[in-house]
């Protein structure tokens, strides 16, 4: 069974999609410990409410990055962690972090990486004027936003979509994708090859789509 540390800094939803994942016996994994940046983030009420062990580790707890990090390290490694999830959570990840969970650390973004990296990305969308969004399951890198990706679902972004509508359609697949990325790599059929991520027995989806429809 693989065991999860799942870091957040917000509402927890992506979190609690992984719970109930594993509640419904779909995903064969376990929450070792859920990590927040933020003291009130809703996802730990969320951890509490299934008796998950949670931990706030705050900026004021370690100021310098490093530092923060290696407190990060030392309670997954306490707590068994073998996969680092990524849900919600709004810190840059050091070389700490990374070169202790090489290539086992994975992020949920809401957009079609490469495109719009960083934050406020469902309105950078919007604003650019692309027809397509997303949401993209990635393995962290060195890089902000740039590891390999594992997964990817395409939502369209309407003419009348606000920052707020688009991500909403967003968050519906971050749902849908994460808990499937971390199946995947506990069945043990996710391998990355430099930049790609072959994932064995897959079968692909070649339908194109075209946004918006004109007639
Ligand atoms: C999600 O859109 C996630 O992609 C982004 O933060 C948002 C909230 O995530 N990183 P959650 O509800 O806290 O899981």
């Amino acid at each position: 069974m693989l065991k999860l540390g799942v870091l957040i800094s917000g509402g927890g939803t992506n979190l609690q999609a992984i719970i109930d994942e594993i509640e419904a016996k779909r995903l064969d994994a376990k929450i070792s410990l859920v990590i927040s940046s933020k003291p009130d983030a809703g996802g730990l009420e969320r951890a509490k409410k299934h008796g998950i062990k949670t931990l706030v580790i705050t900026k004021a707890d370690h100021p310098e990055r490093e530092a923060y990090d290696k407190a990060i390290v030392a309670a997954l490694k306490d707590a068994g962690a073998e996969l680092v999830v990524l849900a919600g959570f709004m810190r840059i990840v050091t070389p700490t972090l990374i070169n202790a969970f090489k290539n086992k650390i994975i992020n949920i973004h809401p957009a079609l990486l490469p495109a719009f990296p960083g934050l406020d990305v469902q309105q950078k969308a919007i604003d650019y004027g692309a027809r397509f969004s997303g949401a993209t399951v990635h393995f962290v890198d060195e890089g902000v936003d740039t590891g390999p990706v594992i997964l990817q679902a395409v939502v369209p972004v309407l003419q009348n979509d606000t920052a707020k509508t688009l991500a909403a359609r967003i968050l519906n697949e971050e749902h849908k994708i994460l808990p499937e990325a971390i199946r995947l790599i506990s069945e043990g059929r996710v391998s990355v090859q430099g930049r790609r991520v072959i994932i064995k027995d897959a079968a692909e989806n070649d339908t194109p789509l075209t946004n918006p429809k004109t007639r």
